[in-house]
């Protein structure tokens, strides 16, 4: 993690005039209006707002995963739009874990396989792999479940194992969409601690909507329409 991600008022991301539409003609929505927003560097950042408000598509566009149509979104200074595929997965890879509401579970993988996947990815040896995903699937409940495969879990236990592919290779910066949604109290507190977790090793985590998320955060983002609402 670089000393950059470590001071709470540094801008870990910004976004200025963004605007996304989807669709075309009389059935174009536009998901996202005009929304100007900064996440710091070490802060439990949450976006909330009604069903249909933006928050997936604000969370895509500030990651990286989608690009807006409007306006830009820098990352550490850098503008998104600028930076090659090879770049924008790098900074993916390296620095980011997603949980995402499409968990995107590899499903011929087994539990821990799908967990160990970053790490993999990023390189590390064998016994560090084994090590490290063992490490957050107890984490996060699933310790005896890591020979499963995705689709014999619940829809809860799916949610934390993205989530313990999320943390396993101790991004700088998590994006999580909902991923208390389909939890019990006890499931969501256990997810919500392990986010929190993250912010206080010095990490980001920006993470839409759940009332119990927002009561924890460092700061809120109301979205309605594709706007920021005061
Ligand atoms: N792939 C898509 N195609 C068409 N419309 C979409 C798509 N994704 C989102 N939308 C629309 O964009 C708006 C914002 O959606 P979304 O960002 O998913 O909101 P939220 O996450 O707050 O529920 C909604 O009106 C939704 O129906
Ligand atoms: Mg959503």
């Amino acid at each position: 993690m670089t000393s950059s991600l470590t001071a709470r008022t540094t801008v870990l991301a910004a976004a200025h005039g963004l605007g996304k539409d989807y669709g075309s003609g009389d059935a174009a929505v536009t998901a996202l209006s005009d929304v100007d927003c900064t996440v710091a560097a070490g802060e439990l950042l949450v976006i909330t707002g009604p069903s249909g408000g933006g928050k997936t598509t604000l969370l895509h566009c500030l990651s990286g995963i989608a690009a807006p149509d409007r306006g830009e979104v820098h990352i550490d200074g850098a503008d998104l739009a600028r930076l090659d595929d090879d770049a924008r997965a790098d900074l993916r890879r390296r620095r980011f874990g997603f949980c995402f509401q499409t968990l995107n579970l590899l499903p011929a993988l087994t539990v821990a396989e799908n967990v160990q996947l970053p790490l993999v990815l990023a390189g590390n040896p064998a016994d560090r792999i084994r090590q490290r995903s063992a490490e957050l699937l107890g984490t996060v409940g699933l310790a005896d479940r890591g020979d499963a495969f995705p689709a014999r879990l619940s829809g809860g236990e799916q949610v934390r194992v993205a989530l313990a592919r999320a943390l396993v290779n101790d991004p700088a910066v998590v994006w999580a969409d909902e991923p208390t949604g389909s939890l019990d109290s006890v499931a969501a507190a256990g997810v919500l601690d392990l986010l929190r977790g993250v912010v206080d090793r010095g990490g980001t985590v920006v993470v839409s909507h759940d009332p119990d998320v927002v009561a924890r955060a460092d700061r809120v983002l109301r979205l309605r329409d594709g706007r920021l609402v005061p």
